[in-house]
């Protein structure tokens, strides 16, 4: 047994996880290029009064779930938990509002911690994948994220998800709604778990997201946020739904749904995901509108909006679905000495391989054919590169392709053209059988599966 053991609440990502990871990151990464997004890095940790300011006081995250310690310097700095307030301060600190390209669009992708009790889908170190738009309101903007977080989730073959949306609407709604929660959890606070009491006192908005009292009748009865939205954040949610509507995005106005963060209002909404199997994953995404923040920071007075998702759950759901087939490493060439006095030449060819181009490993070991022909299956590598004196002595080389088990001698100065036209030919190959014969010339007919629906015509 290792000494040495993970956090709670941490994990290891191995080799072919971490390829999945990076997919999806970069599914992700493009698809926020496309919609005008630019990449933004900013430090894993921050001053606490940043989090303390923007995730707000009243929060679990501020007031359970932080990683916060002191410096050498003794000022108190924290782990972030999210990514968004270091975003903003970010914002006003480097006065990028000054160039007025209005909404000013960042995306971000990186570590947060959050000290939460760890379960299935819930870890203290998580990866987040966000996006902020800011300087910008109107309806089309938040019916925007909502569209590109669905794109996302299309483009990543998620398919069975569900938007959860809401208005908790602008400043003096919140504060009428807050006061009426409080007036009526007064008499039963009672019967709410410890942390309520606290809630009830600091925010009783954040009851209503409590995760042992929140499905109690009596959360469930109480005031919906809808009875208190100004004229002005009903329109404007209204609109925003039209726009969904208009893209036939698959939302559920939920009225309980007012997130766990402090600086929202307005438009709010979470993405649950349920596994081909009907398995839910829980939320995969969850962002809104926070027209308040960047004014917080002692920016300008500028409206924003924004959502991110967890990565890990998104990993999860995906492997969940045997999604990552289609991405599973492949290595063009592994290069196999057969006898221990071959291997300098050996040495050699793989590197001639690898400078020019083609991607190229080899066994270091000297071990039995059975051996290395078992790692020639496990790392997927296209062609094996056998080696032997009778090779070496001729300035030979024999390729055996791993798909078609044919095996061919040739000169090794040969080597890098051979490969190249058998790649080639592989390519052809796999074009063709994507492609359907029914004259269409495109796969997108058949989805590369054969089965053309202009066949059935
Ligand atoms: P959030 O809802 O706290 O929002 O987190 C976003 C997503 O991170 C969640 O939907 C979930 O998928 C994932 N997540 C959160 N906590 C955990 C955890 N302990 N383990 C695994 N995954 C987790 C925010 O963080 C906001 N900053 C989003 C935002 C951006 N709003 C506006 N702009």
């Amino acid at each position: 047994m290792a000494i040495y053991h993970l956090p709670r609440g941490t994990q290891d990502f191995l080799f072919e996880r971490t390829r999945r990871l990076e997919y999806i990151e970069s599914v992700l990464r493009d698809l926020a290029e496309s919609y005008g997004y630019a990449e933004i890095r900013t430090p894993i940790f921050e001053h606490t009064e940043v989090f303390l300011r923007s995730v707000g006081e009243s929060s679990d995250i501020v007031n359970k779930e932080m990683y916060t310690f002191t410096s050498r310097g003794e000022r108190s700095l924290t782990l972030r938990p999210e990514g968004t307030a270091g975003v903003i301060r970010a914002f006003v600190e480097q006065k990028v509002y000054a160039q007025q390209d209005y909404p000013y669009k960042a995306f971000y992708v990186g570590p947060v911690f959050r000290y939460e009790r760890p379960q299935a889908g819930r870890y203290r170190q998580l990866h987040q994948f966000g996006i902020e738009s800011i300087g910008t309101r109107t309806p089309f903007i938040d019916a925007e994220i909502i569209l590109m977080a669905c794109h996302m989730l299309n483009e990543l073959g998620v398919h069975h998800y569900r938007v959860k949306i809401n208005s908790i609407g602008d400043e003096l709604s919140l504060n009428n709604y807050r006061k009426a929660l409080q007036e009526y959890f007064a008499p039963m606070i009672s019967t709410l778990c410890e942390d309520c009491h606290r809630r009830h006192e600091q925010n009783a908005l954040r009851i209503l997201d409590c995760k042992i009292d929140g499905d109690k009748e009596i959360v469930k009865n109480a005031p919906k946020i809808a009875d208190f939205l100004s004229k002005e954040s009903q329109q404007y949610f209204d609109q925003t739904l039209q726009v969904l509507n208009d893209y036939q995005v698959p939302y559920e106005v939920d009225d309980r749904l007012v997130r766990g963060l402090d600086y929202y209002t307005d438009v709010v909404f979470e993405i649950e995901a349920e596994d081909h199997e009907g398995n839910s994953f829980g939320a995969i995404c969850g962002g809104g509108r926070y027209d308040r923040l960047v004014k917080e920071f002692d920016g300008p007075e500028l409206p924003a909006a924004g959502f991110a998702f967890g990565i890990e759950r998104l990993l999860l759901l995906l492997e969940k679905d045997e999604a990552f087939n289609s991405i599973e490493r492949e290595i063009e060439t592994y290069v196999m000495p057969l006898e221990s006095t071959v291997f300098q030449y050996a040495f050699d060819v793989m590197m001639h391989l690898r400078l020019q181009g083609i991607q190229s490993d080899m066994d270091y070991g000297m071990r039995s054919i059975k051996a290395q022909f078992k790692t020639v299956d496990r790392k997927r590598a296209q062609f094996a590169i056998l080696i032997g004196t009778a090779e070496m002595e001729q300035q030979q080389v024999t390729v055996k392709s791993n798909a078609t088990k044919e095996q061919k001698t040739i000169q090794v100065d040969e080597l890098v053209p051979y490969l190249a036209e058998q790649f080639a030919a592989c390519e052809e190959e796999t074009e063709h059988e994507h492609t359907c014969d029914c004259g269409h010339g495109d796969h997108d007919c058949c989805h590369g599966e054969g089965d053309c629906h202009h066949h059935q015509h």
